[in-house]
């Protein structure tokens, strides 16, 4: 039995459907605050899938989950992810991040030390982190590796990198078997409309400006959420315990060709009814405070130990995330609501 925690997010779903394909026993919790994951968990086929509703923050569902489910394997996914929604909101970021991530640590430890011992050498506890720990780097610097320190810019990566140091000092101090991963930029299905990529999709679509902060140079390194999902499930299968694992998608785009990039595909599949093109929707605005300008993932670990690489290009991936989204539309209006629309409006003047 696996316990996915924020099983109802973008990656979180994306890896239950993942693992549709191994037939394993899957237990999810989520606090379904993104309007989207009551359908994401809808969406959800497989037999042997259950689902709590509840947050790292409450103790008594958490154990609850492990004396009823009794998991073998624990990934941690539930965290609060929206850079934007950091500056913000910062509270929300450190409750989740930190207090939440600690509960399901201290809980996890404890149930692990009653485990007999044939469980106890399969028990693993894999901690879902981000490459933004890093800091940035500028144009020409080489990219992230696993021994990389940590500089945090942000609330939201703070909050991530202190989450990182708890899941290795538990490791050491406690023996506790326990993993990380650092990804880059996820895109594809079901990722919540926040986000650059979808966010573009939707503002094209509904005929709005497309807002690209600043001058839109600032360089991402995309990873399409396939990639992540099956590096994931290599790293629960072969990963050592107490390691750091970078995954990377070797895709490095700057915001501005990000964004051509899905316009120039729309043009052909879904065409304006003025017959101009979608850039014409860009429009520059007013730059996130502390803006990171380049994150890029360094992939050797894991290739040369797990013999993992991405497989999509961003050109096929960025096909299939928009066709995805053309197809789902009544999922990409549903998942704008009030809160999120007021942030929306609100943020940068
Ligand atoms: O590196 C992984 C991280 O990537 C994850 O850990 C985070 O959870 C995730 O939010 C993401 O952080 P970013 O800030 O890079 O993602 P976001 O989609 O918000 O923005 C991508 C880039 O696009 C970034 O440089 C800011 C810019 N941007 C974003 C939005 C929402 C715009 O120019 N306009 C926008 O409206």
């Amino acid at each position: 039995m696996i316990l996915v925690t924020g099983g109802a997010g973008f990656i979180g779903v994306n890896f239950v459907k993942y693992l549709s394909k191994f037939n394993t026993d899957i237990v999810a919790l989520d606090n379904l605050s993104i309007p989207t994951g009551t359908k994401n968990i809808k969406s959800i086929k497989q037999k042997n899938f259950h689902f709590v509703k509840g947050s790292l923050l409450n103790k008594k569902i958490l154990q609850k989950i492990f004396t009823k489910y009794k998991p073998i394997c624990i990934v941690n996914f539930a965290a609060e992810t929206h850079v934007d929604r950091s500056i913000s909101n910062p509270k929300n970021f450190i409750n989740s991040n930190i207090i939440g991530l600690f509960n399901l640590l201290e809980i996890s430890k404890n149930y692990f030390a009653k485990l007999e011992s044939s469980k106890k050498r399969s028990f693993k506890f894999l901690h879902i982190s981000t490459d933004e720990v890093y800091g940035s780097l500028k144009k020409k610097d080489i990219s992230f590796k696993e021994t990389n320190k940590y500089y945090p810019n942000s609330p939201y990566s703070a909050s991530k990198a202190a989450a990182d140091h708890l899941v290795y000092a538990w490791y050491k101090t406690y023996n506790f078997p326990s993993l990380i991963t650092n990804c880059s930029n996820n895109y594809g299905p079901y990722q919540y409309y926040e986000k650059l990529i979808p966010l573009t999709i939707l503002k094209a679509l509904n005929g709005e400006n497309i807002p690209i902060y600043g001058s839109g140079k600032q360089v991402r390194d995309w990873l399409y959420v396939y990639d992540h999902c099956s590096a994931i499930h290599k790293v629960l299968k072969k990963g050592k315990k107490g390691e750091t694992y970078n995954i990377g998608g070797n895709n490095q785009q700057t915001n501005l060709e990000t964004v051509s990039m899905i316009c120039g595909y729309l043009d052909k599949v879904y065409p304006r009814k003025d017959n101009k093109s979608y850039k014409d929707q860009i429009t520059f605005v007013k730059d996130r405070p502390g803006h990171d300008f380049r994150y890029a993932v360094n992939n050797n670990k894991i290739k040369r130990e797990l013999n993992w690489k991405p497989k999509y290009s961003f050109s096929h991936g960025i096909k299939l995330t928009v066709d995805w989204y053309l197809s789902n539309m009544d999922w990409l209006e549903s998942s704008k609501n009030k809160k999120f629309k007021k942030w929306e409006i609100s943020h940068y003047k």
